[in-house]
């Protein structure tokens, strides 16, 4: 890739500030968990499993800035801020994954030096990055038989390298089968309100030399009817135990229009995106984001002032809508609750080291 999402340098961690794209390439480098809490709510850094590699991170920054306290007064700091994170997205289940997984470490940590917690908690965090990189080649390997050799593939908002710690997932499904020499032509949603599709998978697909045709929401259906699309293939924010997916606002009705047109609907997610403890996707928490962002384009209001809006940032697509869901463990089928329960183990997420 020739950006960097995420990483930890300088004791500090520093993000491409993705709501300043695709006009500016602006790092910023984050010092205190405030900030980044601050930087996961206004999508400075977004995606699900980025989400959760910042979350990490940012255990690992609380922890570094704790070093000189006294050992129980460190883990009292780690643990609020940990909470604060915790408080940042409700829907991409990642990110309490990830807090939980870091979390677990501070509660077990029985040493009396906070500069051994911090050591613990970075080597943790790092891991959860790397591991996040292998969980992504895997998805692309799984995903990328599953494309004809010439394919117009359609995706929405971006679930690519800006959004994890690899190649992406439905990206990386892309990347992959060009890596295979295949033909790939990807067509991508504006993503309204906050375009991720328009400023974010454009830029990243250009940077990576993919063919790109952006197209207004409300032109899916049009290229959809008339044969332009093979399949599609979007990412996740949290999958429930009957793989019912909660993903950006405007899945829903992509899957909807797939069905009329017979087209298939791919989803593709790591096992951290799995929620095993929710029976279905009626109990995902959806976020509902400031109107502002509904009410203008680009910073310049296009409403009247005083207008109701609601502006949900994501939307549940129910199971029988989906044709398969590319994880690392290879492609699940129907009966998804079956085949979850069968290869899923968001705990037990292994790198091939
Ligand atoms: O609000 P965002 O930009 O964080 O929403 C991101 C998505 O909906 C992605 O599709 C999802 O997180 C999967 S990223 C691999």
């Amino acid at each position: 890739m020739r950006f960097n999402t995420i990483e930890w340098k300088n004791n500090s961690i520093r993000i491409l500030d993705q709501r300043e794209l695709p006009l500016k390439e602006i790092y910023l480098e984050i010092r205190t968990v405030k900030k980044l809490a601050n930087s996961i709510k206004r999508l400075s850094i977004r995606g699900a499993p980025a989400i959760g590699i910042a979350a990490g991170y940012g255990v690992a920054l609380s922890s570094f800035n704790s070093k000189s306290l006294e050992i129980k007064k460190a883990k009292i700091r780690i643990l609020n801020d940990i909470e604060i994170l915790r408080k940042t997205r409700p829907t991409a289940v990642n990110l309490f994954w990830a807090l939980e997984r870091m979390k677990e470490i501070v509660d077990e940590y029985k040493g009396r030096e906070a500069k051994r917690l911090h050591h613990i908690l970075f080597k943790e965090a790092k891991k959860i990055h790397k591991e996040d990189k292998e969980l992504c080649r895997r998805i692309g390997k799984n995903g990328a038989q599953l494309i004809p050799s010439k394919a117009n593939i359609m995706t929405h908002c971006n679930a690519g390298a800006l959004a994890t710690g690899g190649w992406g997932t439905a990206l990386g499904v892309i990347y992959a089968a060009k890596k295979m020499r295949k033909t790939i032509h990807v067509y991508i949603g504006e993503t309204r309100p906050l375009l991720q599709g328009a400023r974010l998978t454009t830029w990243e697909l250009w940077k990576n030399d993919v063919p790109v045709t952006l197209v207004v929401d409300s032109a899916r259906a049009t290229l959809l009817k008339e044969g332009r699309i093979d399949l599609i293939i979007v990412g996740a924010d949290r999958i429930a135990s009957n793989g019912d997916v909660a993903n950006k606002i405007g899945t829903y009705p992509l899957a909807l229009i797939a069905k009329r047109h017979r087209v298939d609907f791919y989803v593709a997610a790591p096992s951290t995106t799995f929620d095993l403890s929710i029976k279905s996707g009626a109990e995902i928490p959806i976020e509902e984001r400031d109107e502002e962002e509904v009410k203008s384009f680009s910073r310049i209001i296009t409403t009247p002032d005083s207008i109701n809006v609601f502006n949900p940032a994501f939307d549940v697509t129910p199971n029988e809508l989906i044709t398969g869901i590319i994880t690392e463990k290879g492609v699940l089928r129907k009966p998804f609750k079956k085949s979850i329960k069968r290869y899923i183990n968001p705990n037990n997420v292994k790198t091939t080291e």
